[in-house]
């Protein structure tokens, strides 16, 4: 381990398509690049399983995080490796576990990753587009949030409800849980309203300094099962979100 403490960060916004997984992805493959020894875990926990898909394309597994919340595997039996990094897979499966009400599925992530997160620098989670128990169990785990926040459609409205629920998750249950940052994603600088959201003043909300563009390298990337660092080395995609990761890497 270069790093004695390990990082969770949970990648949070129950806005879909705000650059998520791309963003548990990409900074994930920038932390190898920036530093090969880190280790790295990305923990998929959106029932639509688009990390896990992107990063494996149509492969199925046996065991996912759907058998964690069932208690029928601990995480670190279903981690699968892949090109540097320890992936957990999610499946459509896990959604018949959003509909239930035990309150212990909470925790369920935060107790398993206290078994494993010393094997770890970064431990990177990937959460659905709801405030339901997959986002607040990621909550409940994490050290840090990052909440990426595309230009187009920045909602105050829609982050006010997200801080609201970091505030309840930290006083009941993680009192460390940090916001690390919004992270403005898709941003255009031909549209007068990305300028316009980009120079917002978010208040007390801690916020990226550096910003992610818009590129279509980051949707056709998907398509190779690696990261953009990868399929694009050098590209602005790829150069943005190494940018970030300095950003998260300083953040200590
Ligand atoms: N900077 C970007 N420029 C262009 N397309 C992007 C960018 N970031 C993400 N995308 C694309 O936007 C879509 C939604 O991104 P995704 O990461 O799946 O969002 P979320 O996980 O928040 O639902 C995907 O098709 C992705 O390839
Ligand atoms: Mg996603």
């Amino acid at each position: 381990m270069s790093n004695k403490k390990s990082h969770i960060i949970a990648f949070c916004n129950q806005k879909g398509g705000v650059a998520k997984t791309t963003s548990a992805i990409n900074v994930g493959g920038a932390l190898k690049i920036l530093n090969k020894n880190l280790r790295v875990l990305l923990v998929d926990l959106d029932p639509q399983g688009n990390l896990t898909s992107c990063l494996f394309r149509n492969k199925e597994f046996d065991y996912t995080m759907y058998h964690v919340y069932t208690g029928e595997k601990t995480l670190k039996q279903i981690i699968q490796k892949h090109q540097g990094f320890d992936v957990s897979p999610a499946d459509i499966e896990i959604s018949f576990l959003q509909s239930t009400v035990d309150l212990g599925n909470y925790f369920i992530l935060k107790e398993q990753l206290e078994t494993i997160k010393d094997d770890y620098n970064y431990i990177l989670i990937d959460c659905p587009p709801s405030l339901g128990i997959f986002t607040i169990g990621a909550c409940i785990a994490a050290d840090q949030l990052i909440v990426p926040v595309t230009c187009e459609t920045m909602s105050l409205k829609g982050l006010v409800q997200l801080l609201k629920t970091h505030e309840d998750i930290k006083m009941r249950h993680n009192p460390d849980l940090e916001i690390m940052g919004v992270l403005f994603t898709k941003h255009d600088k031909r549209q007068k309203i990305d300028n316009q959201v980009l120079s917002m003043n978010l208040g007390e909300l801690k916020r990226f300094n550096n910003y992610i563009r818009k590129s279509v390298k980051l949707i056709e990337y998907v398509s190779s099962g690696s990261h953009v660092h990868d399929y694009a080395p050098g590209s602005r995609a790829s150069m943005d979100y190494l940018n970030v990761t300095k950003e998260v890497l300083q953040y200590g």
